[in-house]
């Protein structure tokens, strides 16, 4: 790429009393041979804020990412971020973002301070700051412990928590995470939730990209959901789960022939009819928020009508929720999801 010119510096200058929202993308296409990846994005993130960009594998999420961290050149249209350009000012850009990547920028034989250190050191930092910057860091993400072992002797959260650290060395106005919880068990999921949160306490914008919607709902303020490369639907969290209808009852029929009979038991919960899976033996019922008065309401239900069931659980609407409503397909449709991908969170009941 191209060393800073005359004209980054100008509109550095320019870029400071920029305004406008933190992130800005019009029309944004980029294609690999002909897989459309983008295909005309839109969309702005007020400063300050965090846009939650929800899709399945395959949608166009790392695409996206990367034309707005200036790694990859777009086909068409504009992307703006603290308003320069990211075609024609990718170092302006570059000064003023971090990136936390699915692949992690970490050097394993490394220990986590050294890896902090020597980022801090691409960065021109003095040498001692580089050192009290990296152990601000890796206090404030729970490494201290472990801070002078090996990175590859670091469990998958604590290696993300590292890469997230290493991408909050520069300090950015604009942070980019891609699935930072993607693979993670539960436990390090919820504590890198924790994480994020604290960071964007402090005022950072920040662009987060998931396969799913609860951990959008925890924590975006704006949702965008994007499939094969274009943005299908927009808005708060609440405004998705109500699109979908809410809460979720499921349960498994093992006896076939009682499919048809259980769907009948559970019509009443909701005016939507339940959705019949016959390959899986599986019925669901959409119940707005009745959550919990809906699960005893089928139990009787069910009971009553003598059908015998496995399972019941007591779902949130997940991003299939939400895709099957918007598209009529299920986010599974398209690209095989990862074989990590995370359970849905469910409360058991029966
Ligand atoms: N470098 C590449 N070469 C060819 N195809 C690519 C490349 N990067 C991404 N793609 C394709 O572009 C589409 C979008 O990919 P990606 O942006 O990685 O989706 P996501 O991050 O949402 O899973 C996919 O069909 C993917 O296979
Ligand atoms: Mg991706």
């Amino acid at each position: 790429m191209s060393p800073p010119t005359i004209t980054d510096t100008v509109a550095g200058v320019t870029s400071a009393a920029w305004n406008g929202p933190a992130i800005v993308v019009e029309g944004l296409t980029k294609s690999f041979g002909d897989v459309h990846a983008l295909r005309g994005v839109d969309f702005e993130v007020p400063r300050g804020t965090v846009l939650g960009v929800l899709g399945p594998n395959g949608a166009g999420k790392t695409t996206a990412v990367r034309v707005l961290t200036t790694l990859l050149q777009p086909d068409g249209g504009k992307a703006l971020v603290e308003g320069r350009d990211v075609v024609h000012q990718p170092d302006a850009v570059r000064a003023i973002i971090g990136l936390a990547g699915q692949s992690a920028a970490i050097q394993e034989e490394l220990t986590g301070r050294e890896n902090l250190e020597i980022i801090g050191r691409l960065y021109h930092l003095p040498k001692a700051a580089a050192r009290t910057r990296a152990a601000e860091l890796l206090e404030r993400f729970n490494l201290t412990d472990a801070a002078d072992r090996p990175a590859k002797t670091f469990s998958g959260g604590m290696q993300r928590r590292l890469d997230l650290a290493s991408s909050l060395v520069a300090r950015p106005a604009v942070l980019f995470l891609d699935e930072p919880t993607t693979g993670l068990d539960p436990r390090s999921r919820i504590g890198m939730w924790e994480v994020i949160r604290d960071l964007v306490s402090t005022g950072t914008t920040l662009l987060l990209t998931t396969q799913y919607l609860d951990e959008a709902d925890e924590l975006a303020d704006q949702i965008i959901v994007i499939d094969h490369g274009r943005v299908i639907a927009g808005g708060t969290a609440e405004e998705l789960k109500d699109m979908v209808g809410g809460d979720v009852v499921e349960f498994i029929v093992p006896d076939d022939d009682r499919l048809d009979d259980a769907a009948q038991a559970v019509a009443g919960l909701s005016d939507a009819a339940p959705s019949v899976d016959r390959g899986a033996g599986q019925i669901a019922v959409r119940v707005g928020g009745k959550g919990s008065s809906a699960v005893i309401q089928a139990v009787r239900q069910l009971d009553a009508a003598g059908i015998v069931t496995d399972g019941l659980t007591l779902r949130r609407p997940s991003l299939d929720d939400v895709f099957l409503s918007l598209t009529g397909h299920s986010a599974e449709d398209g690209d095989a999801l990862p074989a990590n991908r995370h359970p849905r969170s469910t409360d058991h009941v029966a």
